[in-house]
């Protein structure tokens, strides 16, 4: 009985719901290519740069709609988004990355979709950083904030979040909102790397 509990809840469904953008997402080649923790200096500057872009666009949207400084402060967006700024600056990142578009997000339930996505990419974020150190990054340093998890509870973080979406979509109609608006991130990342990156990096 729990065993089924836990299969229909709304963050396992969600989880489901975004199963092949997640494995789309993995096969961006640059993303690919920093999952190995072997990317050059100008691409990971790149990289950071559409990550900062995203993170401020989504948590903007997010803000502005009722009740958004309440549903944000359930996640580490904020600060991830601050991580993202500040390594851009000590990287000096001479790309600019307009500003990005988030018309998915148009109320409670798809923004938290789309907390979901960003949320959840803190679990793929430490396998990341351990690659990067492994690569003989300095993550942690200056620069490489971004993908710092020694001592972050990540898999704890990532259980208390899911029990307040289990909670918040709880309704059919949320937690269809929530699908498209986790769709909705994975898709422009991929545009967004897609199309700053065509043929993958220089
Ligand atoms: C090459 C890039 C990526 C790799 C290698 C990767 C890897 C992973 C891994 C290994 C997990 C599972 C961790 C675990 O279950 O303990 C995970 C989970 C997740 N990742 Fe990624 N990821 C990548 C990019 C992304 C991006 C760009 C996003 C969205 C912004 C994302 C969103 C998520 C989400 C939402 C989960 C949680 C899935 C769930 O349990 O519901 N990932 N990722």
């Amino acid at each position: 009985m729990t065993l089924n509990l836990a299969i229909n809840a709304p963050s396992e469904r969600l989880r489901f719901a975004c199963d092949a953008a997640h494995g789309a997402t993995e096969q961006v080649p640059l993303l690919a290519k920093l999952a190995t923790g072997d990317v050059s200096d100008a691409d990971y500057g790149r990289i950071m740069a559409i990550f900062a872009a995203l993170f401020e666009a989504i948590i903007l949207r997010i803000q502005a709609l009722p009740g958004g400084l309440n549903l944000l402060a359930l996640t580490h967006l904020a600060a991830r988004a601050r991580q993202a700024q500040a390594d851009v600056q000590s990287l000096a990142v001479q790309d600019r990355v307009g500003a990005l578009g988030v018309p998915f997000i148009r109320g409670s339930g798809s923004a938290l979709g789309a907390m979901y996505a960003l949320e959840g990419a803190r679990l793929g974020g430490a396998m990341i950083g351990a690659r990067l150190r492994r690569a003989g990054r300095p993550v942690g340093a200056a620069g490489y904030s971004f993908f710092e998890f020694r001592d972050v509870p990540v898999a704890e973080d990532w259980r208390a979040f899911k029990s307040h979406l289990d909670r918040l979509l709880a309704e059919e109609a949320q937690l269809d909102e929530a699908v498209l608006g986790a769709r909705g991130v994975f898709e422009l990342i991929a545009q967004a790397f897609g199309d700053r990156f065509t043929g993958g990096s220089e």
